[in-house]
């Protein structure tokens, strides 16, 4: 920040005393401190009336649905507590569909968030504390913030509005409503759904990424709309805590059953397993494992056609997914030719260094001896790469020249696709401590257990999960349609 604006910022803060008026406040900081975060005068409305209420300031560039505004502004004299006024701003919040409320008596400034009526508070600072971060403080509440954050809520709102007119014109074979929406939109939510695409996370060597990538990635497709369901088939049960559901506690303390009853008991069905796990942004559905899955082997290799009894038990809830992932042990087990059997296709996770890369070779020459024995083919997704070293890029292209090595070798593997550098999952150390919180890393952005430093890192590492998840849709999408 330029000594200039450290100045201004001091000189305006400076200029109230504990006895000041709230009208000075508001004159004297309020409205120039609007102006420096790039605001013009046309773009506030002082002493605004929604409803009944009397508002100091609503501030917005323009309106987009849902949010009209994006920030509301309440103002109290010096010497008022603003603790007691954080209820008054609440409501203004939810009043008027703001994103932003700033509650401030001049020495002391306290933001909040309004998330679909969930109003939380998110910082306190002092006047010195805005001079010293006034960086982030004008991140947030900036004119060009206010803009692209109202262009993309109603980017999404048109989107979807888009979405809905082309299903309802698809429905009733009105194509002159398709005139207003946009061809490329992808289809309605309105249209009955495919069958699920059900995907085996598969890789014989233990530790690669497997559980990590399905939980996030699941998170990421979720969080882009999609609905997935998630089957730990691994006595480890790794995915089901990671996802918060303690096996003792959660299920078999309860007299809950777990994917033994599902995978063992004829009359179980999927949805008599199936647990649904919500944060604050993300919906996962997930048939949860136990370690007493490692003793069935057995009865498991007893049962009559036990290697579709999985591929059966998924088929009446395959309507209510887009995406269903399997996360399997690492072994060559009974478990792993159920799961595959159960698949539309296999996505590999690997890591960058030669022992993951050798254990490719094996993992592949399973999918196809799997595949010969099906009706339907069972098509390889790709090479998803975990755990890469952002610091080691020597490393990581020579890897990736032993790996185009290897899919070039057979006449089998050469349609295999590496997927791109760009979907890559760095190694980070947030990512191997989110699955002691039960959660996906997206929630990191809402633990206040976490510093900034961490949170940043989570945010980090979920952006290429996204990459990854559009990337998955790409090409799952395209084996769809063939
Ligand atoms: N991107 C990452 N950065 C740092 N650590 C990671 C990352 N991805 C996974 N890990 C850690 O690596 C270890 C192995 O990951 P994970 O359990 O997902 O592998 P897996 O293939 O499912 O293992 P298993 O074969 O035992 O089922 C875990 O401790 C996990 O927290
Ligand atoms: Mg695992």
């Amino acid at each position: 920040m330029s000594e200039d604006v450290r100045q201004q910022l001091a000189a305006l803060f400076g200029s109230i005393t504990p006895k000041s008026s709230e009208k000075e406040v508001e004159d004297r900081i309020v409205e120039p401190l609007l102006k420096l975060l790039g605001y013009d005068t046309s773009e506030w409305e002082k002493q605004a009336k929604v409803q009944r209420a009397r508002l100091d300031y609503l501030v917005y560039t323009h309106h987009a649905a849902p949010a009209r505004y994006y920030l509301v502004i309440e103002v109290k004299a010096p010497h008022k507590d603003l603790k007691k006024s954080a209820w008054q701003l609440s409501r203004y919040l939810r009043k008027t569909g703001s994103v932003l409320g700033l509650l401030t008596n001049g020495k002391e400034f306290k933001i909040f968030y309004n998330y679909c009526d969930r109003v939380e508070e998110i910082i306190t600072l002092s006047a010195e504390a805005v001079i010293h971060r006034y960086h982030e403080f004008a991140i947030l509440l900036c004119h060009g913030s206010c803009q692209k954050v109202m262009n993309e809520f109603q980017y999404i709102h048109e989107y979807t509005h888009s979405r809905i007119l082309g299903g309802v014109a698809r429905l009733f074979k009105k194509p002159e409503l398709m005139q207003i929406s946009d061809p490329n939109i992808p289809i309605s939510p309105l249209e009955p759904s495919e069958n699920a695409m059900i995907i085996t996370v598969f890789n014989n060597k233990g530790g690669v990424g497997k559980t990590t990538t399905t939980i996030n990635l699941a998170a990421a497709l979720n969080r882009l709309g999609k609905r997935v369901l998630l089957i730990d088939i691994d006595p480890q049960a790794n995915l089901t805590t990671g996802v918060g559901i303690d096996p003792l506690q959660d299920i078999e303390h309860q007299g809950k059953k777990d994917i033994t009853h599902l995978l063992t008991e004829a009359r179980t069905k999927a949805s008599d397993v199936i647990i649904r796990r919500k944060w604050t942004n993300v919906t996962l559905d997930v048939v949860p494992s136990h370690i007493r899955l490692s003793d069935m082997e057995p009865v498991l290799i007893n049962t009559v056609d036990v290697d579709r009894v999985l591929a059966k038990k998924l088929k009446p809830c395959r309507e209510d997914y887009d995406y269903i992932f399997i996360d399997p042990p690492p072994s060559f087990g009974k478990v792993n030719a159920i799961s595959l059997m159960a698949s539309d296709a296999v996505l590999i996770p690997t890591q960058l260094s030669p022992y993951p890369i050798r254990a490719l070779e094996y993992v592949m020459n399973r999918t196809f001896s799997i595949d010969e024995s099906r009706e339907v083919p069972l098509p390889i997704l790709g090479l998803a790469v975990s755990m890469y070293d952002r610091g080691s890029k020597k490393l990581a292209l020579d890897m990736k020249e032993l790996i185009y090595e290897l899919l070039s070798k057979d006449g089998r593997r050469k349609d295999i696709e590496l997927f791109p550098d760009t979907t890559w999952i760095p190694r980070l150390n947030v990512v191997s401590t989110s699955p002691n919180k039960g959660q996906p890393i997206c929630e990191a952005e809402f633990d206040d257990d976490l510093q900034q430093r961490e949170r940043d890192a989570a945010l980090d590492a979920f952006n290429c999960y996204t990459l990854l998840a559009k990337h998955v849709l790409k090409v799952s999408e395209a084996i769809a349609r063939a």
